[in-house]
């Protein structure tokens, strides 16, 4: 673990706070409930892949959920169909958040 940043808005601490492991890094940042685990990777500066703009196509948002699976949506159609059936794998762009989590992104 290289760093830690953590993106806290003091008025709207009930907010999920979601937590992203990538590139040695780690970074704590709060979420509106319902968005989308790649929107929120996005909106705060980190870097998940998203080759088919998170329509749940092409897998390359995969990532590992290290803690909080049960507070994500559960899995979707396009999830199973796609083949990401088992823990603690999820699509980024499928799964939303619902309380707080710890994500890994998985670098290609
Ligand atoms: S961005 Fe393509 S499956 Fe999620």
């Amino acid at each position: 673990m290289r760093s830690q940043r953590v993106t806290r808005n003091p008025y709207t601490s009930n907010m999920p706070k979601i937590t992203f492991h990538y590139s040695g890094q780690v970074k704590i940042v709060e979420a509106e409930s319902g968005r989308t685990v790649l929107q929120i990777a996005l909106d705060n500066g980190v870097p998940m892949e998203h080759a088919c703009g998170g329509n749940g196509f092409c897998i390359t948002c995969m990532c590992r959920v290290k803690h909080g699976m049960e507070n994500l949506s559960p899995r979707n159609d396009r999830e199973e169909n796609i083949g990401i059936t088992d823990n603690p794998d999820r699509l980024g762009c499928q799964a939303r958040v619902q309380g707080d989590a710890t994500i890994e992104i998985i670098e290609y």
